[in-house]
């Protein structure tokens, strides 16, 4: 076969549930030298990206590294670690990140119940609290930001009440690291996992960890082998650790790619990062309303990263979605599972989360993206936050595919 084409992919502006926009800076570290995966620049690299990932998840936990793979190795990673055969495990589940966790966990050949609640919905604690009053539980788990709904979900209650059972807390922070409050020690969080593609503003690729003292405990006192070679962290924190010893090839450029991405969250200030997104969310709220749509999410559980929308009565959804790629290059989420063709998810995370000006046509930029490098990312909002009175104007991406 002769060689394909080279690839050409086009100039998106990515407000879907991600990978979200990737910062220059992060793009421009991609692209360093390759070094060897023991060089000593490398191992430099390695122990500054675990010190800023403590601080990331506002931890003083020492086993905090980033797993090569994406959110979902994260997810395996603290279930095949912490999970043996017939252990018990309760898992909150209100859309697919709940379930995905689920199927995870009896893969491990854990013996999992489930706290449901509607997708939508936020998982309720005194529904939890009887839950976990009817046996004892090794692990509880959670998502914290569950992005196949926009649900943020509160922590505090449920976080408290396993503790007092005594189980292992585990959350899903694949989509709120870096765009809301993960407190892992102040909420005795025992292990957490993220992605690089959301709030961080990274491509996918690897999937931020960390454990707690007591988590690394029950792993190290296991009956059981992990049964994922490539996910055992007792092999992998002796790469990450002092003894530098080799388990697999760390993706290099990945890493690079991470390590800017912390560097411009901790720059900014997480405390900054997390009003941003609040108030890029609060505005992209206000300006829907102008244009009728409403948020799906109850207003105290709204994910300010992940911006469910009802899609309004008589909209065809996919042709709407099709328009904004079409005509704006613009990415959003459709709805999943029961919430398909009823809700669009709409990401504002990362380096997308930013108050910019929506301009005409993405396909403009993308005819000139040779000379403007620096332009192509800067689009952030399908609907323009600082337009200077509330009628549609054409300028306005989704209100033109609607309405067209
Ligand atoms: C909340 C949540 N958990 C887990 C995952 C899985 O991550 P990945 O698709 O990067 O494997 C995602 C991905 O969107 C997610 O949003």
């Amino acid at each position: 076969m002769s060689a394909a084409p080279k690839a050409n992919p086009p100039i998106r502006t990515l407000l879907g549930p991600g990978p979200s926009p990737v910062n220059p800076r992060v793009l421009e570290a991609l692209a360093l030298p390759v070094v060897g995966h023991l060089d000593p620049k490398f191992l430099e690299i390695m122990d500054q990206s675990m010190a800023m990932l403590r601080e990331v998840f506002q931890t003083q936990n020492r086993l905090a590294l980033p797993m090569s793979g994406t959110g979902s190795a994260g997810m395996e990673t603290c279930f095949v670690n912490l999970v043996e055969p017939g252990d018990a495990v309760l898992i909150g589940v209100n859309g697919v990140f709940g379930t995905r966790m689920v199927d995870v966990a009896q893969r491990c050949g854990a013996q999992v119940d489930t706290v449901e609640a509607e997708w939508g919905a936020a998982i309720d604690a005194q529904k939890f609290k009887a839950t976990l009053e009817k046996k004892k539980y090794k692990l509880a788990a959670l998502v914290h930001a569950e992005t196949s709904t926009g649900v943020l979900q509160p922590l505090d209650d449920i976080a408290k009440l396993v503790h007092e059972s005594g189980a292992l807390l585990l959350v899903d922070a694949v989509t709120s690291l870096g765009g809301a409050p993960v407190r892992v020690d102040e909420l005795g969080i025992d292990a957490c996992y993220s992605g690089t593609q959301k709030c961080l503003g990274c491509p996918p690729g690897l999937s931020p960890i960390t454990f707690s003292e007591r988590a690394v405990e029950v792993v190290r006192r296991r009956k059981t082998k992990v049964q994922s070679w490539y996910l055992d962290l007792s092999m992998i924190e002796k790469y990450w650790g002092s003894e530098r010893v080799y388990h697999h090839t760390a993706p290099i450029s990945m890493n690079y790619g991470l390590h800017e991405a912390l560097r411009l969250v901790l720059e900014e200030g997480l405390d900054k990062a997390w009003q941003r997104h609040r108030q890029v969310h609060e505005v992209f709220v206000r300006e829907m309303r102008k244009l009728e749509l409403e948020p799906a999410v109850a207003e105290s559980i709204r994910a300010p990263m992940i911006n469910a929308v009802k899609i309004p009565e008589g909209v065809d959804d996919p042709k709407i979605r099709q328009r904004l790629y079409d005509d704006f290059n613009i990415e959003i989420g459709a709805g999943l599972g029961p919430l398909k063709g009823k809700i669009w998810r709409v990401g504002l995370m990362g380096h997308g989360a930013r108050m910019e000006k929506s301009r005409s046509r993405a396909s403009e930029r993308n005819e000139d993206r040779g000379s403007r490098r620096d332009d192509r990312y800067l689009r952030s909002s399908i609907l323009d936050p600082r337009r200077p009175d509330s009628s549609i104007q054409p300028r306005d991406p989704l209100a033109i595919a609607i309405k067209r």
